[in-house]
Formats: structure tokens, sequence, C-alpha cells
């Protein structure tokens, strides 16, 4: 019963996807070492796609370097999505063209952002209150590329303003080979549950469109639950891939009723280490230093006894004292907890 909910492999437009299941964009969390380590750590199955954080359309156009090193990947993160940020219809067409001669297997347009700086100009989930703007710039999108083009909305602005079945009309005649839904409003930002009746709504009225279901899914049955009650063709994994780079290949294992082997203290810490690296390779040493006092918190999310740890790196100033607290981690009092609350609670907080 569950083997039906994974496709393997996943099509969508004319991109073959390895399977359905799917990690989020998330701005200043899915970087280039946040990628490596999602590629890196899928042994036996990897994510049917991994998105890059969003760029703005504005920035790309003007070839601002910054925007382009955030769009650096490397050939085992493939297949990889962009996603653009924009509300110019005469930006998107271009926008999405530069994104296709990166060698981009997707592109992604951001209709669910809620910060106020991108929702001001009418990006991000601004442009749910303009629903024909959402359809003239996907096919814009459309007509400047080969590559499958797709969106990602959240339900509405607010709960009298519902547009995902709306939505994934307008968007299945533009041209788009899927539309994800988040089954929060604007309003919610990421708090409270997530309404998977929104998802299934849009479900109901998609004909070719592919419909991918978000919020929410933590784990093997929670994205088996999404599947069954909404009857969603993929599923995208957005918080929970956060220090947990293996958690595709445990939700695939858990649809084909396959044995899962949580990660220990020992796998974690060392998965830490690695992340370590990458950022190191990455980032400035400034940057690399900000950025694990986030990134060592998401690691021992799940874990008792990491307390200590986690108020260190989150104060560290420089790179050396985050080397040294990384190394002088002691796995004695640690435990694997995968219901400890109170850590990822207080993860929570740092994302
Ligand atoms: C720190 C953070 C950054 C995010 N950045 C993006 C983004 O760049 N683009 C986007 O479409 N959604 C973004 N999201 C939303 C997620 O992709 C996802 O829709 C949301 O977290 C709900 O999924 P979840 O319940 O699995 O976390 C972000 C969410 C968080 C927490």
């Amino acid at each position: 019963m569950k083997k039906q909910f994974l496709q393997v492999p996943f099509q969508i437009g004319n991109c073959t996807l390895p399977n359905n299941i799917f990690y989020a964009p998330l701005a200043g969390c899915s970087d280039f070492p946040f990628r490596k380590m999602s590629a890196q750590y899928s042994k036996k199955y990897r994510p049917g796609l991994i998105f890059c954080e969003m760029v703005k359309m504005d920035a790309l156009v003007r070839n601002d370097p910054v925007t382009f090193h955030m769009l650096d990947f490397d050939k085992e993160m493939h297949p990889i999505a962009a996603q653009l940020c924009g509300s110019k219809p005469s930006l998107a067409g271009p926008c999405a063209k530069i994104i296709e001669s990166l060698g981009f297997d997707t592109v992604d347009l951001n209709c669910g952002c809620p910060v106020d700086k991108v929702t001001k100009d009418g990006s991000g989930s601004g442009l749910l209150k303009n629903p024909s703007l959402i359809g003239e710039i996907i096919c814009n999108m459309v007509a400047a590329v080969k590559i499958p083009v797709t969106l990602k909305i959240r339900a509405g602005w607010d709960e009298t303003q519902i547009v995902g079945k709306e939505l994934t009309i307008i968007a299945e005649q533009a041209g788009a080979c899927a539309i994800c839904i988040h089954g929060r409003t604007r309003k919610q930002g990421y708090k409270g549950p997530a309404n998977w009746d929104y998802i299934k709504e849009c479900k109901e009225v998609a004909k070719s469109i592919k419909i991918i279901g978000n919020g929410d899914v933590t784990d093997g049955p929670s994205a088996a639950r999404m599947f069954e009650y909404t009857g969603c063709d993929a599923v995208l994994v957005a918080r929970a891939t956060l220090g947990r780079p293996w958690i595709g290949e445990e939700i695939i294992h858990h649809l084909l009723n396959e044995e899962i082997v949580e990660e220990g203290p020992k796998q974690l810490h060392q998965a830490l280490i690695e992340h370590f690296m990458y950022t190191q390779g990455y980032h400035n040493p400034k940057r690399v230093s900000l950025d694990m006092r986030r990134v060592g918190c998401w690691y021992f999310k799940k874990s008792s006894g990491t307390r200590h740890f986690r108020d260190a790196i989150s104060r560290a100033s420089s790179l050396h004292e985050v080397e040294s607290i990384i190394s002088d981690f002691s796995l004695e009092n640690f435990t694997v907890d995968p219901n400890e609350k109170k850590a990822e609670e207080a993860c929570q907080d740092e994302c």
C-alpha cells in the first residue's frame, strides 16, 4: 500500500527525477554546504530534487555576484532546482533563461515568502493577491525555457482569501508542470499546523499539473500521511531537512517498508564536522562562524545532553572557537531522542 506513494522515477515535464521526495528552498539555509551534505548523505536513495535558496530576479539581471554565488552547485547535486523571487513579468523570461543556462534542471517561482520587505513590492506571498499576475509571469517563464517551470505557493494570504485551487488552474493553463502548495497562509507565517485540506483541494482541480504537498512532513509516517490524505504526487520536506540530510532516504525506506537505522551520536557529530568543513570551503570566516551557530544546533535538535554544546556554539564568535567547540564535544552524556522537544524548539528559534 505504502509503496504506491513512492514514484521511482518521477516525471516533471521533460525532466525525469529519481523519485518524488523533494528538499525545499530554505533562504539562509539551503546553501552550497547544505546541498553538498544532502547529496552526499543519500547513500542508497537520493532526494528527487534539491532546491537552492530563492534568488531575486532584479539581482540576477544586474549580474549581482552574491546572487550568482548562491546559485553555485556541483554535479552531485543534480537534479537541482532554482527558485526566482520577483513580480515583474518583463524580468521573468530573461531570469528563467539565465537559470537554464547555468544548468539547473527546473526553475520555480516563489509565491510564498511572507517577509514584509519581499511582499511590499508584490513579490513572494504578495503575488497571492494578484493571481492573474502569477499567470502572466509563469507564461513568460515557460515561453523562455525548455526546462520545466514550477511554482511554490502558500494556500492564501489569510484564511479568508484562499487561492490554492484558483492558482492551480491558472498555473496549469500558463504551462507550469508542477505546483507546490505549502498548507499555511501568509498570515500564519510558520506557526500552527499546515492545513492539508488546502493541498487536497488543489489535487482535486489539477488535470495534468503535478501537485507537491508541503508543510509538516518530518519523517516517513508523516510523508505517508501527506500522500494518503491529499493525494499529492510528491512531497517537499523543509525544516526537517535541517541537520538531517538523510531524511529523504529515511522517508523512502519507510515508504518501501524497509528497515530504518537511526543515526547515532557518533554519526551526528561526524556529519556536523563534515558540514563545518564544507562551510569553511565555501563561505568567508566571519560567515562560517555565524552560520555554524545555527548549523551546530540543527544536528543536535533531537538529542538530550547537548545543552552545553548548543549554548557554547550559539555564542561562538570566531572560527577558532567554533572549531574547538566542535572538536571538544563529548559524546559521553549524549543520547538521541526522537521525541526530545526542548532541543527541537530551541533549534527552531535559530532558523
Ligand atoms: C528558514 C526558512 C527559510 C525559507 N526559505 C524559503 C525560500 O527561500 N523559498 C520558499 O519557497 N520557501 C522558503 N521557506 C518555506 C519552506 O520551504 C516550507 O514551505 C515551510 O517551511 C513549510 O514546510 P515545513 O513544515 O516542512 O517546514 C523557508 C522556511 C524557513 C523556515
